[in-house]
């Protein structure tokens, strides 16, 4: 039986930290699930729904006596109606964080009651998830929608944007594979991925490179090149070597980085690893090798059917937790199912303090002899 219609209520959506593809889908969904009229009819809702500028920096900087526009936009069915099919988020990001500090903290929180605010969907990966997990605890009304290409996010088999930056890893090592083969040469190819290899190791896959080498598993740079040069002994024209710009030789206590600088949840800028292996295998003068970093390519250009489908679903799923009032959870997808964990299952802590990850599994996933994915893959879990 429908409930009696409740007061208009006020939900949040804001996408945080690196943007991706399926973020606009997801935001478009979640919109439409709070609107719904049938869910809002058998929940006894009315919500109006607003998207936050840039994150977390559209709530931590909203001023009253400011321009509205500056920190937030009214959404409805009209605004976001062809929104999926576009990469990136309309709304903006930022690696803003309020937890920063008290200051930040306490002037988040006023923000909630300035803005009348009943709950807030933030989409995003460990740091806005556990941003969420903290306005959580202070009594905050947050559901969670876990996005990162990295697929590293514990509490979900999926993370939005995962689909399509494999797919982008796959073309692009496609148009490395015509030019490497005219001209004989070995390619390395960078991908993204800090602490997790899934994307390398998928894009490697997909994309058909000869050895793949991740964060979970320090390599040996010369066993890297007896692996190339027996190829090449073996008759190989070319090769593509992926690498993960997490990953890092055994000897080297610490991955290379672009820049010093750390953003506000403490990352450094990872990068160079690509370049170093270019540079030891034209030392052993293997082969003419060049490297290539794939860099935001990865994050960039429009979703691929996978991930509008699960901005889609995931965003449906974060509105029906906020019509039922089910808050301080994420939405997950586990066993092909779409569902939703506490929003602390994704964010928790080891004992040195650092959010615990969900990596590949060296085990069952990864051939250490080779450097290249395992052929034994019954009962392997795909996403
Ligand atoms: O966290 C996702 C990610 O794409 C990482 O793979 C990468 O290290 C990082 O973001 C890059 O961040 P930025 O866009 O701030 O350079």
């Amino acid at each position: 039986m429908a409930k009696k219609k409740k007061a208009k209520k006020r939900i949040g959506i804001l996408t945080g930290g690196g943007d991706c593809a399926g973020l606009n889908p997801a935001i478009k969904w979640a919109t439409k699930g709070l609107l719904d009229p049938e869910m809002s009819e058998e929940f006894g809702n009315n919500f109006e729904v607003i998207g936050f500028r840039n994150g977390w920096a559209g709530v931590l900087n909203y001023d009253p006596k400011g321009k509205q526009d500056d920190y937030f936009i009214k959404l409805n069915e009209d605004v976001v109606r062809t929104w999926d099919r576009f990469g990136g988020t309309n709304l903006g990001s930022s690696r803003t964080n309020p937890l920063k500090n008290k200051q930040t903290l306490n002037k988040t929180l006023k923000n909630f009651e300035d803005l009348g605010l009943h709950a807030l969907i933030c989409i995003g990966g460990e740091d806005t998830n556990s941003v969420g997990h903290g306005l959580s605890l202070k009594g905050k009304n947050i559901v969670g929608i876990p996005k990162t290409i990295d697929k590293d996010l514990m509490g979900t088999d999926y993370s939005l944007g995962f689909s399509t930056a494999v797919e982008v890893i796959r073309e692009e090592i496609g148009r490395l594979r015509t030019t490497a083969g005219s001209h004989n040469r070995i390619f390395v190819v960078e991908t993204m991925g800090r602490h997790a290899g899934h994307l390398a190791l998928q894009g490697g896959i997909a994309g058909g490179a000869c050895m793949i080498l991740i964060p979970e598993f320090d390599f040996d740079v010369d066993k890297v090149m007896e692996i190339l040069n027996d190829r090449k002994k073996s008759g190989a024209r070319y090769d593509i070597v992926v690498v993960a710009e997490g990953a890092k030789p055994a000897k080297m206590s610490k991955e290379l980085t672009t820049d010093k600088d750390l953003d506000e949840f403490g990352h450094v800028r990872l990068g160079g690893i690509g370049t170093f292996l270019r540079k030891e295998i034209k030392k052993r003068d293997i082969a003419e090798v060049r490297s290539v970093v794939l860099s935001h390519l990865q994050r960039g250009g429009e979703p691929n059917h996978y991930d509008v489908r699960m901005g889609r679903a995931f965003g449906l799923a974060a509105a029906e937790l906020i019509h039922r009032e089910y808050f301080g959870r994420m939405v997950s997808m586990r066993d092909n199912c779409i569902s939703s964990v506490p929003i602390y299952e994704a964010i928790r802590r080891d004992n040195d303090g650092k959010i615990m990850l969900n990596y590949v599994n060296i085990d069952v996933e990864y051939d250490v002899d080779r450097y290249i994915a395992k052929r034994r893959v019954m009962n392997m879990k795909m996403f």
